[in-house]
């Protein structure tokens, strides 16, 4: 059950709020004023405050500061006076999710802890049992597929030691996000997260740059300098792009891996360093190493533990677990409102092939945010050239998939919605679910889509039957009936 903090000066409100979110099945606590709130948040394990902005001792907005402070994760709703944008804006920007207006009206309350509480749960970034992963720059890590799951565990692990990593994957599938991940929830994480750009540095450079150099050791090196290996020290040294070093550099940085020291350019000094080495790159370097391009010695001292990351096209089931993410990134980002996605642009993100990965779907929902006006992401504001691309309609795809005449021109498209109702769509991916058209059986295919849809639903929903059964639409009862009928364990889909 999600615990909620509501905080108010005023007991009559205070009171009356705790009894509509006790109905809809929130654990409630109470608050009097911002001082006793901030105290409670430090002792307690709430999902979710709600904050009234004038009161005494504390204001709401001084002990919202404090408590995303204290832990990001929770989520804050600031409860304002009357058409009072100020504080509105200064909540958001401190982090708020949202603000409603007093008088509150209990079902737009109940609606707006239910979406707030919703992406936060789809957003969930890994299940650690350390707190949540933190970033830099408020980054998460999103990912509900299996294979991200493997991910997560992999990073977990890894985490925990100092062997080198090689992360491999096509450009934009999150590699340095990976790589942040291992270094902030190692041991290391309060020393430094170093990046090299391999590809980005001119040769001449790049050898001061690993290693620092002496002031006058070429043209140009007007005072000493320290490299980013030293720099690094007691943290973890990200080397990305490493498929792009020169030869040169791989024996150079061979060495240093091997022996743990290096010499600055100019010097004859040897420095000794502690860094933890995590490499990545886009490239074939099994490739590369036939081609006599790329070091085989070197390869194997970093290919010690891989991680590859799949491409987007590969995990399809995260598509909308990231879309949420961006959704709230942005509408934080662009103070929007956004609450929804037309079902035709739905349609084009499903079936596009994101050859750029989540960089080139994180750029196409930034643009749909510029664009839009609405509350609503429509087609008209994606890219022309995705939406050109998209081609066929996706009756005729899904026709075409399942061989069958699509002659009464029902579109099969499905649409998000980020609000309390989900339309099935929304958790149902139409290419998750096969059709046995070779039995062509109704029943048997209703039962598959049934399943299927009540699986989809508990992911949703982190298994929680409640809330599944409310989101989705169905009686509790029948909820429970199916779920023993098909063999479905709700605990299975819990996170
Ligand atoms: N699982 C994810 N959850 C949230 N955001 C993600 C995820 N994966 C990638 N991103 C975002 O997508 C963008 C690209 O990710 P990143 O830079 O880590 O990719 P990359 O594999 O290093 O790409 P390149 O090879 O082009 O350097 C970043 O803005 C990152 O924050
Ligand atoms: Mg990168």
């Amino acid at each position: 059950m999600f615990r909620v903090l509501v905080v108010d000066d005023e007991a009559d409100l205070r009171l009356s709020v705790a009894s509509a979110l006790s109905e809809n099945h929130y654990l409630v606590d109470q608050a009097v004023d911002g001082e006793e709130a901030v105290n409670k948040v430090h002792a307690g394990d709430y999902d979710l405050v709600l904050l009234d902005v004038n009161m005494p001792r504390k204001t709401g907005i001084e002990a919202l500061r404090e408590i995303k402070e204290f832990d990001p994760s929770i989520i804050a709703i600031v409860l304002t006076a009357f058409s009072n944008v100020r504080d509105a804006v200064e909540a958001t920007k401190l982090g708020a999710y949202n603000y409603l207006e007093k008088p509150i009206k209990a079902d737009n309350l109940v609606y707006m802890i239910d979406k707030a509480l919703k992406a936060h749960n789809m957003v969930k970034t890994m299940s650690f049992s350390a707190p949540r992963i933190q970033l830099p720059g408020n980054t998460e890590f999103v990912g509900q597929s299996s294979e991200m799951k493997k991910v997560f565990g992999v990073i977990e692990k890894l985490s925990q030691v100092d062997t080198a990593v090689l992360i491999r994957g096509e450009s934009g599938t999150g590699k340095e996000l990976v790589a942040q991940a291992l270094h902030f929830n190692s041991p290391r994480k309060d020393n430094r997260f170093v990046t090299i750009n391999c590809s980005a540095i001119p040769e001449n450079l790049i050898e001061s740059e690993f290693f620092g150099h002496e002031k006058g050791a070429f043209t140009g090196a007007d005072s000493r300098k320290i490299g980013k290996f030293q720099y690094a020290d007691g943290g973890t040294l990200f080397l990305d792009e490493i498929g792009d070093i020169t030869a040169g550099m791989q024996v150079k940085l061979l060495r240093a891996l091997q022996e743990k020291r290096f010499t600055p350019v100019g010097s004859n000094r040897e420095i000794e360093v502690n860094v933890r080495i995590v490499a990545a790159t886009n490239r074939n370097l099994e490739e590369m190493i036939k081609k006599n391009e790329f070091r085989e010695d070197l390869f194997y001292r970093l290919n010690v533990l891989p991680i590859n990351l799949p491409p987007l096209r590969e995990r399809r089931n995260d598509l909308e677990a990231l879309i949420l993410y961006f959704v709230d990134r942005f509408n934080t980002q662009y103070r929007k409102k956004v609450s929804g996605i037309a079902d035709d642009a739905m349609e084009v993100l499903r079936g596009h092939n994101w050859p750029g990965n989540i960089r080139e779907l994180e750029n196409v929902m930034e643009h749909a945010f510029v664009i839009e006006n609405s509350d609503r992401l429509s087609l008209g504001s994606l890219p022309e050239a995705l939406v050109r691309s998209a081609g066929r309609p996706a009756a005729a795809r899904l026709a075409e998939n399942m061989d069958i005449d699509d002659s009464d021109g029902d579109e099969p498209v499905a649409g998000i919605s980020l609000g309390a109702g989900i339309v099935p769509g929304a958790v149902v991916d139409s290419r998750g679910f096969r059709l046995d058209i070779s039995k062509l059986d109704f029943q048997a295919n209703k039962e598959e889509f049934e399943k299927q849809f009540l699986i989809s639903a508990l992911k949703a929903f982190n298994g929680r039957i409640n809330q599944t059964a409310l989101h989705a639409n169905i009686p509790k009862k029948t909820l429970l009936r199916k779920l023993e009928k098909y063999g479905i364990n709700a605990r299975d889909y819990t996170m």
